[in-house]
């Protein structure tokens, strides 16, 4: 019972429970169940149908152990055991069926072991062993033993200026390309476009998570997220727009804790609102992603956004990346940019009407849709370079400051570099 992207063990479990359906057998496992140091009141009457319904409401003990004498379907209702049951418990299945096809299909589904009825005590007792020697072992996903987390969260210097688009993308590639657990958390509550770009329904969850902080648990995230592939769990919503964001944050901060537990990655698509009413939500971030297009306003927020970073969350890695590049319809060239905010571009993503069309029209992210597209190849180097954060290599150094660089807020000077005769723009207008 351990689909990847699900979370570690929570620290109120069992050691054990037990469903079993006949009294002879209970009084079999009470007593072994004794000497295991575990409570015999967790061995309970009733079969898978109650496991199932007791775990749909409880947290999953550390070993389960089920019968299914009474299921008329043992595989089918094992699903249904497997959709409420946590990662990381050791299943042990007893029944009167002896096939070994029916063993065999039901280690596949994730169970441990098979116990024939009737019980004896030393078969009890081995495999409980076994099972506990099994729960404490390292597991590919334990999170105790997992390799690192990155937390990214990508901020939009302006409104639609692909931010959303990048989030989606690098989610997806880290899941679906490196399969690596993966939670794409889209903090844009009212107007989210997360679910839409993966074609969900963004459904509850997050709603959920806002108004009730406290519930935020391992169980939790594994059942308000939506799964978008094997490896990549999406929290969004479409908050109604009567509905005012009602929350200190809390929640958002209690989220990127328990994504840090469950998955590998984390991708944050962060309203760049959001900073100001909820600081902390950087507190534990490792790179952000400042997206920039090259026009005036831009360029001031994303000076703003640096600097903020600078103060306000000095251990995040910025890295800024300029998106929807037109070569020679900029209102800023590429230099003037960087000059004006001391710092190189680390990744440029050209515009691509053709690409983002077609992402749109197949319901899938942008990277995915347009493989081959330069677009698509330039947000697979951005995935790359995040997976590289913290094997020491900086992915966006500091420009070294070329001399004479214009005023970091000398913005207007750089329109006045433009040709001769180009009719002066006004700042690209707000878009959010
Ligand atoms: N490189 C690109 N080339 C062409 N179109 C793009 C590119 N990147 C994003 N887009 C398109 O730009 C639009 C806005 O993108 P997106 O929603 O990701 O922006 P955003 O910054 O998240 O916006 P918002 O401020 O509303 O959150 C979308 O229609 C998207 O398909
Ligand atoms: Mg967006």
């Amino acid at each position: 019972m351990n689909a990847p992207w699900k979370p570690g063990a929570p620290g109120n479990r069992d050691a054990f429970n037990a469903f079993i359906c006949d009294d002879a057998a209970l009084d079999v496992l009470r007593p072994v169940v004794i000497e295991m140091g575990w409570q015999p009141e967790k061995c309970n009457k009733g079969g898978l149908r109650n496991a199932v319904q007791s775990l749909s409401i409880s947290a999953s003990p550390n070993i389960l152990m089920v019968d299914l004498s009474e299921s008329g379907d043992p595989l089918s209702d094992i699903n249904a055991l497997a959709e409420v049951c946590e990662p990381g418990t050791v299943v042990i299945a007893v029944g009167q069926v002896n096939d070994v096809r029916l063993y065999r299909d039901l280690l596949a589904s994730g169970i441990h072991d098979y116990l024939l009825k009737p019980l004896s005590p030393g078969q009890v007792r081995d495999a409980l062993v076994n099972a506990q020697a099994v729960f404490a072992s390292p597991k590919a996903h334990d999170p105790s033993v997992a390799k690192r987390h990155i937390s990214t969260a990508v901020i939009g210097t302006r409104g639609g200026v692909g931010a959303s688009t990048i989030a989606t993308s690098l989610a997806w590639l880290f899941s679906a390309d490196e399969k690596m657990p993966t939670a794409l958390l889209d903090l844009d509550v009212h107007f989210g476009t997360g679910a839409l770009a993966l074609d969900l329904e963004p459904g509850r969850g997050l709603t959920d998570a806002i108004e009730n902080p406290g519930r935020i648990d391992g169980l939790f995230i594994e059942r308000a997220m939506i799964r978008a592939n094997d490896n990549l769990a999406i929290l969004s919503a479409e908050a109604p727009m009567n509905t005012p964001l009602m929350t200190d944050g809390a929640a958002f901060v209690q989220l990127e804790e328990e994504f840090r537990q469950a998955f590998e990655m984390t991708v944050i698509d962060l309203p760049r609102n959001m900073l100001i009413n909820f600081p902390h939500v950087l507190a534990d971030i490792n790179v952000v992603l400042v997206v920039a297009e090259m026009t005036l306003a831009s360029a001031r927020d994303t000076i703003r956004i640096l600097s903020w970073l600078k103060t306000n969350a000095g251990h995040v890695q910025p890295v800024v990346i300029a998106n929807k590049v037109q070569a020679g319809v900029a209102e800023i060239s590429k230099a003037d940019f960087e000059a004006s905010i001391e710092r190189k571009i680390g990744f440029t993503i050209p515009y691509d009407i053709k690409a983002a069309t077609n992402a749109a029209k197949l319901g899938q992210t942008f990277a995915d849709a347009n493989r081959t597209a330069k677009a698509g190849v330039a947000m697979r180097e951005v995935a790359k370079a995040v997976m590289g954060v913290g094997e020491g290599d900086l992915i966006d150094e500091p420009g070294k400051a070329k001399t004479s660089l214009l005023g970091k807020l000398d913005l207007k000077g750089m329109l006045s570099k433009k040709p001769k005769g180009a009719p002066a723009k006004a700042p690209a207008p707000a878009q959010a």
